[in-house]
Formats: C-alpha cells, structure tokens, sequence
C-alpha cells in the first residue's frame, strides 16, 4: 500500500469508525475479491460473509461483476501491480501456481488451520495439489463446480413436443428444431468469450471423449489440436451455434439463465453455478427444471474448482491475518459447505460429505454429480475444465477464447482453417 493509498485507508476508516466505535473494534478485517455477483451466487458468498461477521471479523465487499471472472482478474492484476492487493481473492487452478511464483501469496497463513483441521485427509489429492504452492497451502477450495451440463425447461420441451432430454447430438439438434419451431429460442446463451468457450469444452468432449479432450484441452497437444477429430468438433460447433440465442452478443450468463427459468428458452448449456438461478428463483431440481450431462458427456465430468487464496500481510497485521484463518476455517467446515453448495449450486470440495449427499438435503443435480465425480475420478473421465481456468495458463486460455469467439460469430469461418488457427494461437501463447 502506498502512502496516498495508507493515508486514504486512514481516513475512511476514521470517517467510518469514529472513536467511540473502535473501543469495540473487531478482531480484524478480511477483505475478499471474488465474482459472486449474480443473484443466486451473491445469495452463497453472503453465507461466508455471515459467518466470518459472526466470529468478529470485518467482511470487505471486494465483488467485481463479470461471469467467469475476467474482470476481476484485471481488477486484482492492476491492484496487486500497484502494490495493493487484497487479503484473500478467488484465484483458481494452474493460476494459484503464477501468483505463488510472483511471493505475493502467504505460504505460512494457512498452515496452522490445515493442520488443525486436517485438510490433507478432507481433500482429494488432486485438490489439495491445485491449491498447494510448494507444499503449503496458499488458497482454500470452496466447492466443486460440474461444466458439461444441460439446463432445460419441461414445460417448454413439453409445448415444443419434445418427450424427452437428448442423449446425443443429432437429438440435441431435433429438439432445437423443434423449439425453434414452436417460437422458442433453442439455446439461451450469451456472446461472452468464456461463455462461448464453455460450449466449445463440451463440444470437444462430446465428440473427442475424456482422451481426446485431455490431449487437446490439457496436454495441448498440436496433432490433436489441428487433427480431424477438433475440425469435426468445430463442424458440429458451428452447428449447434445456429440454435444459440440470435441477441445473445455481451448477455451475462444468468440472463440467459433467467431466459430459460421463464420459460423463453428451452436449454442452456452451463455449469452447475446456473442452479443457483434456479435455487433463487424458487425452483426444484427435477420437477421444474431438469439437469442433464451435455449430449454425449454422461461418462465425464468437467470440474471447476472455486478457491480463495490468502496473499501475504505484513507481519504486524494480526488481526487481519487472523481474519484470513478463521475464514479459511469456515470455508472448509461441514457446515459451510453444506449450505454454500445448496445456495451456489456446486457440490462439496470435502470427499468425506460426497458420499452422503442425499442424507446432506442436497438435490437430485447434486446427488448425480457427486456420483460422477466419484465415479469418473477412477476411469479417467474426470477433466479440468479450460474456459474455467483449471486446465491451463490464463495466457493459453485467452489464446482459446479468441480463435473459438471469433468462430462462432463469423458464420463464413472454415473449420479446418480455424483448427490450424488455434493450434497456431496455442503454440505462441505458451
Ligand atoms: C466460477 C463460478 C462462477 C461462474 C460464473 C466460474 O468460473 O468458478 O464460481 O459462479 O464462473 O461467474
């Protein structure tokens, strides 16, 4: 923190905690930068904030809006370049690796905490190793999100004609059809590049299976990214695009979302964060809405892990450091993770609750992909997701995003060259 920035801080606060006020002064301030904008998401990240409130702590609101968090990447980038970062942020996957390499992330924080509640025996190994920089906790998991499912809406499959949830793509495309047809928008969606790159992940699945989808997505392997089986999956990409919402350019997700909840759209292919739309909107998982894995991706599952990390405080700031623990604490509590999974529409990070789901109180939606994830954990069918930041570098994603946008919004793109074009737009951003 600059000396502006101190003296400001200093100010505030004395504007906000006249004197007389500080005599009761809370333990310490945590401040959290994070994405939890939408209706349903702020209603979870609030369950935190309650939580860290109750045990004495000070919750700075540090919400940035923008699905899938791009824009509170570059808010926290310019904050941490100009010597101001917050204490805790939602930073995930590979990306926890880059900011533990810059020194700015604590690596002693969270270790007491770990300790203390046995965090290498709730986490998998696979998660605790996405959240570890050199061997230390530096960021705590939250929940698992699933990204290859379905979102549809009965009623209106139902006045569209359609009897059932389609398995593969050729039904996927009927159903569209046929909403179509009936005056309905096919596929609510909105024209942002994580949103489109979403659709691209499940396609590649659908049509590449787990394997496939490892090498192009995860290994970044060329052969597969400019081989036959990515130009197919643009082919059918290009396809499917003709079904997406013709308004959708710069729609934020939870429109979208809401597009289909009012019955204006039949599907919407989106991780399960989508539920929490539903949640909020008062709607039960298998009666008013159904969730199904994206047409050909029922034996994968996409994850998406949501998680804070802790940056380095200065050693005289205990109290805040101790707001970072205890919030660490309540975050991975049986508890927490019951009640902000239900409102986030995610699934427990801790193995010992997915077991147990239904016992839990969790919905259908959850019950199945806790099941998968159990599952596809032992057969290679569990995946990182890339639009999500779990695959790859920020630097290779953003190399994704842009060939796959700029796709499906020119309808005069060739799908071989488009192949060519992002392995090309991979190799350079690596
Ligand atoms: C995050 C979710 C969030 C979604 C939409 C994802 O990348 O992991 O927690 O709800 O973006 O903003």
């Amino acid at each position: 923190m600059n000396a502006i920035t101190r003296l400001a801080t200093v100010i505030s606060l004395a504007t906000l905690f006249p004197l007389g006020a500080q005599a009761a002064d809370p333990k310490g301030t945590v401040e959290v930068v994070h994405w939890w904008t939408s209706g349903g998401e702020k209603a979870a990240v609030d369950v935190l904030k309650a939580q860290v409130e109750k045990d004495g702590f000070i919750w700075k609101d540090g919400a940035v809006a923008g699905g899938g968090g791009s824009t509170a990447m570059t808010v926290l980038k310019s904050r941490a370049v100009s010597g101001n970062p917050p204490s805790v942020a939602q930073i995930k996957g590979p990306d926890i690796q880059e900011w533990g390499s810059l020194g700015l992330l604590s690596t002693d924080t969270l270790a007491p905490v770990a300790k203390a509640e046995k965090w290498d025996s709730l986490l998998s190994k696979k998660v605790s190793d996405t959240v570890k920089y050199e061997g230390e906790y530096v960021a705590v998991p939250v929940n698992i999100h699933r990204v290859n499912w379905l979102w549809i809406n009965p009623e209106v499959f139902k006045k569209a004609g359609i009897d059932k949830a389609p398995t593969t793509l050729e039904e996927f495309y009927a159903a569209g059809d046929k909403l179509k047809a009936a005056g309905f928008i096919a596929l609510a969606h909105g024209g942002q590049p994580w949103q489109d790159s979403t659709v691209f992940e499940d396609v590649v699945l659908s049509v590449m299976g787990a394997d496939g989808y490892k090498k192009a997505l995860v290994d970044l392997d060329q052969k597969t990214l400019t081989g036959p089986e990515m130009v197919k999956t643009l082919t059918e990409l290009k396809k499917l695009a003709t079904y997406m919402d013709a308004n959708r350019a710069g729609r934020d997700w939870n429109v979208a979302a809401a597009d289909v909840i009012n019955g204006k759209a039949g599907m919407q292919m989106m991780g399960d964060w989508a539920k929490s739309e539903w949640t909020a909107a008062k709607k039960i998982a298998g009666k008013d809405y159904q969730c199904v894995p994206f047409p050909g991706t029922d034996k994968a599952f996409t994850y998406n892990i949501d998680s804070l990390a802790v940056f380095q405080l200065k050693a005289e700031k205990e109290g805040d450091i101790a707001a970072q623990q205890d919030l660490a604490k309540v975050a991975l509590g049986e508890n927490f993770q019951k009640v902000f999974s239900i409102n986030k529409g995610s699934i427990p990070v801790r193995t010992d609750m997915l077991n147990d789901m239904e016992k839990l109180g969790f919905d259908a939606c959850a019950q199945t992909a806790a099941k998968d994830f159990l599952a596809d954990e032992k057969t290679g069918g569990l995946q990182p997701s890339m639009a999500h930041n779990m695959a790859t570098t920020l630097a290779v994603q953003g190399a994704f995003f842009d060939v796959v946008t700029n796709y499906i919004n020119d309808p005069k793109a060739d799908p071989a060259d488009t192949a060519k074009k992002l392995g090309a737009a991979v190799k350079s951003a690596q």
